[in-house]
């Protein structure tokens, strides 16, 4: 699978879960504070009857910002949310279901490459969005589907974000799970060797074999070492994840060693599923030279660009760059 095609699967994945946000861990249901506001105040400036694009959707979170101050403020705006995932935000998403309700979602559908008609929209958003297309392919198509006067905005991964430093601890959380202690590796053996012990006798001869000694000793001590990172890590959820897949495959055990190993796998992809996303997410960020040449390109398109602003959330945490561009009005005849 090309790596494209592989992280086009862990975002299908991922938005199964129902999450509103890319960012679950950070909020529990949809964004709050700056990037909220941003995003209401954007939408707020939309002439009624509008056509909103919002690129690399995910479940909408966006998107509903866009309908909830639209319904607030009778603007009667047209939402098409696309995605190059299978999103299916009416069918798995459980929060704020009314907000999804009127929005036109189109799953599969890159940004590079879209249904819509040339000068079809007159507002076009993006969180966490436009730097995972490809960029060239993706200006064009906005250029082109954009109207005369059409507002593009866009909030776009910092490398000295919060969202980046907190991926950083997560990966190395990882590395510890997967490449320093390999517990998922000592788990896998030593429910083998359980599992394979089916008379009295073989289990005796189990408990008193070194070898099997040995690897319940080398499992314990992982456990020990991400229990241990976990109490020290302001973001343990991917170690903790790991203890509790493990010891669920463990409880398993009872029900025959192919389910405990299944449940193993399972733990272990749902691991390195989410630190390939991780990755993903720290190839997207962006730096200032990043963006000059972003901004360049946009300008080059037809755009109006400002220079970038630093988004912090709330005047704290740094959360990515915030750019906003307009496509200007057509000429008078
Ligand atoms: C970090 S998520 C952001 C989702 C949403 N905007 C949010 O803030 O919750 C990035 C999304 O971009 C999508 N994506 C990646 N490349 C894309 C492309 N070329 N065209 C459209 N969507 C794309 C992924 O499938 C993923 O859902």
């Amino acid at each position: 699978m090309t790596d494209h095609r592989a992280a086009q699967e862990r975002w299908n994945r991922y938005w199964e879960h129902g999450f509103v946000t890319s960012c679950s861990g950070a909020f529990s249901g949809n964004y709050e504070g700056t990037l909220k506001t941003v995003w209401e105040r954007f939408v707020a400036e939309c002439p009624p009857g509008s056509r909103v694009l919002d690129i690399c959707t995910g479940n909408g979170a966006i998107a509903m910002i866009a309908n909830q101050i639209g319904r607030s403020r009778d603007l009667d705006l047209e939402i098409h949310a696309i995605d190059s995932a299978t999103i299916r935000p009416l069918a798995t998403v459980q929060q704020d279901r009314d907000l999804l309700e009127g929005i036109h979602f189109h799953s599969e559908t890159p940004a590079e490459s879209t249904p819509f008609p040339d000068g079809f929209f007159h507002a076009i958003t993006g969180q966490y969005a436009f730097e995972y297309t490809d960029e060239a392919g993706c200006i064009a198509e906005l250029a082109r589907i954009a109207a005369p006067g059409c507002r593009l905005q866009l909030v776009i991964h910092h490398t000295g974000s919060i969202v980046i430093e907190t991926s950083r601890e997560e990966l190395s959380n990882g590395a510890l799970i997967m490449e320093e202690t390999r517990i998922f590796d000592l788990a896998e053996a030593l429910m083998a060797r359980v599992g394979a012990a089916r008379t009295a006798a073989e289990k005796q001869a189990l408990a008193r074999d070194p070898e099997a000694e040995s690897c319940r000793a080398a499992l314990n001590k992982a456990a020990e070492s991400l229990s241990r990172a976990a109490a020290a890590s302001p973001h343990p959820e991917l170690l903790q994840l790991a203890l509790d897949r493990i010891a669920g495959a463990y409880r398993a055990l009872g029900s025959g060693s192919a389910e405990a190993l299944g449940q193993l796998a399972t733990g272990r992809g749902e691991i390195q599923a989410n630190l390939a996303r991780l990755q993903d997410l720290m190839a997207a960020a962006r730096s200032p030279d990043d963006m000059n040449r972003i901004v360049g390109r946009f300008e080059k398109a037809g755009f109006r660009a400002q220079t970038p602003k630093e988004l912090r959330h709330d005047g704290g945490p740094l959360m990515g760059w915030l750019v906003q561009g307009q496509r200007p009005e057509a000429a008078a005849a």
